[in-house]
């Protein structure tokens, strides 16, 4: 197995690795699709697996194997690397804004013809309709409706309307459905409050649905919730699919909201330094190990007093001596955000048993355009 400047065995322990090197349990990914999978046979809803958690086209290909009826993205390039590699049903769950970014919108359909994507205004949605007019494509969109998170989206009643009718009166545009992210409940720890404002949030978007089709328009699709959300959402009558994508590899924020899922992601990192009694430093920083938000923890040891994060070097502060680490050891680092943490890595070092078996290339990593 080869990556572009290293040749690494079959079977090579995972602590003869270079570091930092980001390391994936396969049972443990295997066993978080099956479950989630296993949910979604009992409710009747779909799972589009969210796609911007592992950016990798051999995993988006294992969802859709257990399961998954395609993926979404959250930008325009993970759609392309996903197109290019199979995968045809996707839902770009972003605005696609511009005249350059809407050229290769546009393209992407003769290479995945069932590429879908999000809008929220009217001059985007007449962006959209003459490009495709000019193409003399058929593109669907979805409405994406504001359910509390207060980022994109339109509000339900008169505002939802008027862009599903500029849709309906497009004659290149196919309104296939409503998408409602209720990003502001994902995390909420405690369940009662996190499924109570879930149920708020999927029934906004239920409003929009009976408000658009009130007026004559009927809606197809209603695609919402994450992976904090995934059972609440899941089993909401009317919410017809779900986009989780943490799910497959948990982080230690979502691991304090949910123990459905096990952590399989961690960077392997090296004791480069050892200056004092109380603190360790090692050789991964905020680009290997981004700490947008969420703590990372040494799985070796208990969790930090405080964790620092530099730019290639992290300090971890514990009340006294370290004895069981010293220079030049390794050790496994639990991220506080996966998806983040993935973009900042090209390979996946797919670990069974501790040995390495396969690598995996993240090909949509940092396609941020
Ligand atoms: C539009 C959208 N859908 C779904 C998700 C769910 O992701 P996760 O499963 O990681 O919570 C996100 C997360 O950012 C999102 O932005």
């Amino acid at each position: 197995m080869t990556t572009s400047n290293q040749v690494i065995p079959t079977g090579t322990y995972y602590l003869d690795l270079d570091t930092p090197s980001l390391l994936l349990d396969l049972g443990v990914l295997e066993n978080n699709i099956a479950k989630m999978a296993e949910f979604i046979n009992d409710v009747p809803c779909s799972l589009r697996a969210h796609s911007k958690s592992h950016k990798c086209p051999t995993i988006a290909h294992m969802q859709i194997t257990a399961g998954a009826i395609g993926i979404c993205c959250q930008k325009l390039g993970e759609a392309e690397v996903m197109a290019h590699h199979g995968v045809k049903d996707i839902l770009i769950t972003n605005q696609i804004v511009g005249a350059t970014k809407i050229t290769r919108l546009i393209n992407l359909l003769a290479i995945a013809d069932d590429v879908k994507v999000a809008v929220d205004s009217h001059k985007n949605v007449e962006e959209l309709a003459s490009a495709s007019e000019a193409s003399g494509d058929q593109l669907g969109v979805f409405i994406e409706i504001d359910v509390g998170m207060g980022r994109c989206g339109v509000l339900p009643g008169e505002p939802a309307v008027e862009l599903a009718k500029l849709i309906d009166r497009s004659p290149n545009l196919e309104l296939m459905g409503l998408m409602g992210y209720e990003g502001h409940c994902v995390n909420i720890i405690d369940f009662v409050e996190r499924r109570k404002l879930t149920h708020e949030a999927n029934s906004r978007l239920l409003q929009a649905r009976d408000d658009i089709e009130k007026a004559g328009i009927e809606v197809g699709i209603i695609s919402a919730g994450g992976t904090g959300t995934y059972n609440i959402t899941g089993r909401y009558p009317g919410i017809t699919e779900i986009e989780a994508g943490s799910y497959i590899f948990m982080d230690t924020t979502y691991r304090q909201v949910l123990n459905d899922f096990d952590q399989s992601l961690s960077v392997l990192a090296t004791v480069i330094s050892k200056p004092a009694d109380s603190r360790i430093v090692l050789d991964i920083g905020i680009k290997t190990l981004v700490g947008d938000f969420g703590t990372p923890v040494i799985q070796e040891l208990r969790p930090a007093l405080k964790c620092e994060l530099n730019e290639e070097h992290s300090l971890w502060f514990y009340e006294h001596a370290m004895d069981e680490l010293g220079v030049g050891e390794k050790v496994r680092v639990l991220p506080g955000h996966c998806c983040s943490t993935v973009n900042m890595h090209d390979h996946y070092y797919v670990l069974q048993d501790d040995r390495v078996v396969d690598i995996w290339e993240i090909s949509a990593a940092r396609r941020a355009q």
